[in-house]
């Protein structure tokens, strides 16, 4: 299969295939998405396969609105509010399911991740298509999450037919996944839209910690952003060069850009939104071209957090001393 990669002016043909039951890579802010038909079980199924995803890991189903939320998600109160808090926008709500939705997009769950992406471009592919879109991020299963329609041809090249080209995404990480469906607001999977920006619209919020085997967070229990090379952690910047050689490259925050002046370096930025933006693109590049990768060890809090829980899972949460 070839695969054709197509700015918006293939918007038609991407709607045109989902109507068909194919499945075409997208566009959001967070990360690019393998969308499917969510009402058609063989369209879901051609996700998997393109993915390579275990069936027992659900996928998020994506409408262009929050009136079209009803189609496939029972909404309640603190739902709405999220929702008009902060979508468009990159978080997923896990609500209880609405019966047409079949239970191999949720993996046989009674829950059903919801979200409206704030990409523009993502909002009239659903909204044309008239139906909800299923998508993973557009990675074959464990790889690193694609930012742009290059990294996700890298993966689907002849898996399938169009990739609609938006650019650069913006956010670079996925999204915030909480669920409203237990008795606790909790975030699955944390993402840009924070623990500390929830917690000002929700009485409580915690985190999930539990065992990681139980159904409430099945996408956890995977390997995740896997470079295909050596990565670790690095606590400080000296803890870095005293583990480096000429095969390593060292990812840093720009402060420390000075002083690695003369090591292989890549400046993530200033920020965590630039950090975010640009980390996912970072490893891609940097496992092409070195043997082993140094990656910050950042904050805890914010959006910085939500870095580290994927930097940390790229690492296998192993660390230089
Ligand atoms: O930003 C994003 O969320 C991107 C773009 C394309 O929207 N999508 C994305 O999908 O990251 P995926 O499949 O790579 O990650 C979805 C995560 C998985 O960890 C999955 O287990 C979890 O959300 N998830 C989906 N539905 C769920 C449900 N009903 N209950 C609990 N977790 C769920
Ligand atoms: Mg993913």
């Amino acid at each position: 299969m070839d695969t054709i990669i197509g700015k918006e002016e293939c918007l038609d043909m991407a709607v045109k295939l989902i109507k068909e039951g194919e499945v075409v890579a997208f566009p959001t802010e967070t990360v690019y998405g393998l969308g499917g038909d969510a009402f058609n079980e063989s369209s879901i199924d051609r996700i998997y396969i393109a993915k390579g995803r275990p069936r027992d890991n659900p996928l998020i189903v994506h409408v262009s609105c929050v009136e079209e939320i009803e189609k496939v998600a029972y909404l309640n109160e603190q739902a709405k509010i999220l929702f008009e808090k902060f979508s468009p926008g990159p978080i997923t709500i896990v609500l209880p399911k609405k019966a047409e939705i079949p239970e191999c997009v949720t993996a046989g769950l009674q829950t059903v991740g919801v979200r409206i992406p704030k990409s523009k471009l993502a909002r009239d592919f659903i909204s044309k298509s008239g139906t909800a879109i299923a998508a993973p991020s557009a990675n074959k299963t464990k790889r690193i999450s694609p930012t742009s329609a290059e990294a996700v041809y890298e993966d689907m090249k002849g898996r399938i037919s169009l990739i609609l080209d938006g650019g650069e995404c913006e956010v670079g990480i996925e999204s915030t996944v909480i669920t409203l469906a237990g008795e606790i607001p909790t975030i699955l999977r944390p993402g840009a839209i924070t623990k500390e920006m929830l917690v000002e619209y929700l009485p409580k919020v915690k985190n999930f910690t539990g065992e990681i085997l139980i159904a409430e967070a099945p996408g956890m229990k995977y390997k995740h952003y896997a470079p295909l090379v050596d990565c670790f952690m690095y606590k400080d910047i000296e803890s870095a060069i005293k583990n480096y050689s000429d095969k390593t490259v060292i990812l840093c925050k720009e402060e420390f850009c000075e002083r690695l002046k003369g090591y292989n370096f890549v400046n993530l930025g200033k920020s965590g939104e630039e950090i975010a933006h640009n980390i996912f693109r970072v490893m891609r590049e940097c496992e092409k071209c070195f043997d082993c990768i140094l990656l910050p060890q950042l904050s805890e809090e914010g959006i910085e957090g939500s870095i580290m829980n994927r930097i940390s899972k790229s690492c296998e949460y192993r660390m230089v001393e």
